[in-house]
């Protein structure tokens, strides 16, 4: 018997506030039109926070939701992993603030920083935390307010990001060690800091100092996502002896349609087993897996016994995937 870290339950939140591609251009005095966005990326629309709200106002929102589908007790939760760039602040960590939140105390909590691949890092954490059994309860969120760190007047930045939050709450039950076994089969992660410099916070809460906006070479991250998402998800597949035909769903990081529609043609997957919410919910880095996860699940989409394979790119470079079965 091994110990196997299952998806209990999935959450989401998304602030109130929901802008479209125009209404953006207009609040902020964009030279850009719903057209090139749509045609570039695929987004329509993302939700912005209202002003004081927090990442762990998100996140915890999230937790409560995702701790709600699992039918479990915020006291039954021995670990808090929370993936953001966006804390509230830099201590106490906002894994920390969401424990508060949510009426939890056992345990314990921290904040994971690896930008819009965070989501994926955490799971992996988590995945060998409750495999090494020193967990059995763990809330993995991800959380986002990157509308405080987007450089307004960049048109090729701003347009691309929204605001939410998403959350797992993962189990440990006794597998076999099979690939029939429900929960987390495998992590795969990867950076290579020698791209730092393509996708980063300039300055910011860190020791440097400085505005703290996002830059980004968008045509040379664009490059580096289709190759290393493609190479890291073959890696995840052939670790475990699978191949693309045994995908059931993949549940990409959002950061843009097209992007993930070169996966999906890379991976042999049809449209319909590709879950994508970038239309509405722009890119929300370490929280788009988490809330695309929740709505298949919700929804149906995702089944009991499904495949899942989540990957996702982001600043660092760092880059990473995650099978799972349901
Ligand atoms: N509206 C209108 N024009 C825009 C624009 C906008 N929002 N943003 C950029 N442009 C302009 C540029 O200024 C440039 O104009 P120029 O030719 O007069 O200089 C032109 O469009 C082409 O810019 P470029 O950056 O080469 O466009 P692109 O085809 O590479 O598309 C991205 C830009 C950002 C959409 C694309 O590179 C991309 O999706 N990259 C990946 C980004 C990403 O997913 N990041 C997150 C990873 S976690």
């Amino acid at each position: 018997m091994v110990l196997r870290a299952t998806i209990a339950g999935c959450g989401a939140y998304l602030p109130e506030r929901r802008l479209s591609n125009d209404e953006l251009a207009a609040l902020h005095g964009l030279d850009t039109s719903d057209a090139w966005i749509r045609e570039r990326t695929g987004i329509g629309f993302r939700h912005m926070a209202a002003p004081g709200e927090t990442a762990s106002d998100m996140g915890a929102a999230a937790a409560r939701d995702a701790l709600a589908h699992a039918g479990v007790e915020a006291s039954e939760v021995d670990a808090i992993l929370v993936a953001t760039s966006t804390p509230d602040s830099a201590f106490p960590a906002t894994a920390v603030r969401i424990q508060a939140r949510i009426g939890a105390s056992r345990g314990f909590a921290f904040d994971m920083a690896a930008a819009c691949t965070g989501f994926v890092y955490a799971l992996g954490v988590a995945d060998s935390l409750i495999r090494a059994g020193q967990a059995r309860c763990v809330l993995v969120i991800g959380t986002e307010v990157y509308s405080r760190i987007l450089d307004w007047t960049d048109r090729g930045t701003c347009v691309l990001f929204g605001d939410g939050a998403g959350a797992v709450l993962l189990r440990a039950e006794e597998g076999t060690g099979a690939i029939a076994d429900r929960g987390i089969i495998s992590c795969h992660l990867h950076a290579d800091g020698r791209f730092g410099d393509i996708l980063h916070i300039e300055g910011g809460a860190g020791s440097t100092g400085g505005p703290g906006l996002l830059r980004m070479a968008g045509k040379e991250v664009f490059r580096h996502a289709v190759t290393k998402l493609a190479a890291v998800v073959d890696e995840a597949l052939a670790a475990n002896g699978l191949t693309h035909a045994d995908i059931r769903w993949l549940v990409p990081h959002q950061a843009n349609a097209r992007i993930i529609e070169a996966m999906g043609r890379k991976l042999n997957l049809p449209a319909e087993r590709v879950v994508m919410t970038v239309e509405r919910h722009a890119n929300t880095s370490a929280a788009s897996i988490p809330l695309a996860l929740a709505e298949a699940r919700r929804d149906g989409r995702i089944a009991d016994g499904d495949l899942v394979v989540m990957e996702a790119i982001g600043g660092g470079l760092t880059w990473g995937a995650a099978l799972a079965r349901f």
